[in-house]
């Protein structure tokens, strides 16, 4: 009888902290032992000549969440996990929206409904809160909490979502009493809403001006503040998008004295700028996403920021709308400037070829800070760790297999999402994930889909490691 289910052998083989060679001996789901001559398997996986490394985590997607008037978002949760699994993800943490008035936990439950059975990964959701009631804070939020929604998101900006700075103190006090994580989306409202009109008013209404309405001040003020919100508060803080130099350096300020105060950064800020929102008629469209894209020193920036450890993070803030459709960047008739532009791009298939082949293969960051930024600290920040973002005896099978010679241009016909375009179109990549296990069941095997939508599983989550 076979000992395992599953042999991967002849990789290198990744963790965040060291490489070596072994081979992985897989049984029930799980990793169960790593060494070499493992004996009988099932299936023999031959790695020779490739890098065997952690599932990739990727801890900010937008599946299927409602977005307003008339706007529908281009992925529901089998194109997203599809697209993520295809990518080199094994587990995605989608955001479960309260809608005004009404309840949180109602929110989750129709959420759970719509990933029932849908998932190429395994999922888990944080929650965004856009109604602190009394009632939600009081009752349903640390209930949540209990039941393993471990983080959730609250917004300084956006029409139907932003919290005001007490309603954020008195969130940041529930996360305190109940141990979640929070995360902000830190960009000053009065300042974008102040700018928009004004833009408006002169004509400026191409896609362009949504960079320019948005500048790097009102993210690095909103940022200082968020901070200073958890320093009264008492809690860490994870600052998700970070796209410039400012808003990393108040982070990295802040943490050098001695607060918890975490950084997450993202593909769109290390390889566009805001130059990209600057197309023919509607192009720039495309690239529409807040915080925006930047300039040359902000991708450096973004660089330093996960050389030296200032971001924890890197995701993909996968939030797809199609392009050429009313119900995406087109957005429905006489809705013409930038205003309306919904906010968000897609990037959960792209994100780990992108670090893989610009940080990896361009000698930015080593193999071991990549694991470290795409699936470990992912799985520590969210309360995943050990099950989850790292190649040890009884972690779960999630594993990556790169073949880190394999060229490839990027197209959008690769990643297989819900949208009609990539951000990413035409970027020249090294390093691709051929081989990907989901709790040791190959999900994809030299580049094509194999397994079963479904078979991705929901995850209750524990405590974050950082709180
Ligand atoms: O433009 C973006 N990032 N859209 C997604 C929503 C968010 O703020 O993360
Ligand atoms: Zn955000
Ligand atoms: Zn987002």
């Amino acid at each position: 009888m076979a000992m395992f289910d599953t042999i991967i052998r002849g990789g290198r083989v990744s963790t965040a902290a060291d490489t070596f060679l072994c081979d992985i001996g897989i049984r029930d789901g799980r990793i169960a032992a790593l060494g070499t001559d493992l004996g009988e398997a099932r299936e023999i996986i031959d790695a020779s000549g490739k890098w065997v490394l952690p599932g990739g985590i990727d801890s900010h997607v937008h599946i299927s969440q409602p977005s307003g008037d008339g706007i529908v978002m281009a992925d529901d949760f089998e194109s997203a996990t599809r697209s993520a699994v295809i990518g080199g993800n094994t587990t995605v943490l989608p955001f479960c929206l309260q809608e005004k008035g009404k309840s949180l936990r109602a929110a989750v439950e129709a959420y759970h409904a719509k990933a029932e059975g849908q998932c190429y990964t395994d999922v888990s959701f944080h929650l965004i809160l856009s109604d602190p009631t009394p009632q939600v804070l009081g009752q349903e939020l640390p209930a949540l909490v209990k039941d393993g929604y471990t983080s959730f998101k609250v917004f300084m900006t956006y029409e139907g979502l932003a919290l005001n700075d007490r309603q954020i103190l008195e969130v940041m006090e529930v996360a305190r009493d109940t141990r979640a994580l929070v995360m902000i989306h830190a960009e000053n409202y009065d300042i974008i809403r102040f700018l928009t009109d004004k833009f408006e008013a002169e004509g400026k209404i191409a896609p362009r001006f949504h960079a320019t309405s948005r500048p790097v001040i009102a993210e690095r003020e909103a940022t200082s503040r968020a901070i200073s919100l958890a320093e009264l508060s008492d809690v860490p803080l994870m600052v998700v998008h970070v796209s410039n130099r400012e808003a990393m350096e108040e982070i990295r300020r802040a943490r050098q004295r001695g607060l918890k105060i975490f950084g997450e950064t993202c593909p769109q800020y290390l390889v566009l700028t805001e130059n990209d929102l600057d197309g023919l008629n509607m192009e720039g469209a495309k690239y529409v996403c807040s915080p925006p894209p930047r300039d040359v020193d902000s991708q450096q920036a973004c660089w330093e920021g996960l050389q030296q450890g200032v971001f924890s993070v890197f995701s993909s803030d996968h939030c797809p709308f199609r392009y050429d459709d009313p119900q995406g960047k087109l957005t429905p008739k006489g809705r013409t400037s930038f205003r309306w532009v919904p906010n968000g791009i897609p990037g959960v298939g792209a994100r780990l070829p992108i670090l893989f082949s610009e940080g990896v293969m361009k000698g930015r960051i080593d193999i071991n800070q990549f694991v470290a930024v795409t699936a470990t600290n992912h799985a520590k920040a969210y309360g995943l760790y050990p099950r989850k973002g790292t190649i040890a005896v009884g972690a779960d099978a999630d594993i990556a297999i790169w073949d880190p010679e394999r060229r490839q241009t990027l197209t959008h016909d690769l990643l297989k999402d819900g949208s009609d375009y990539t951000p990413y179109e035409g970027l020249e990549i090294t390093g691709w994930p051929v081989t990907t296990l989901v709790r040791g069941k190959v999900m994809v095997r030299e580049g094509a889909l194999e397994g079963a939508k479904g078979s991705g599983s929901y995850l209750s989550r524990e405590i974050s490691a950082l709180v």
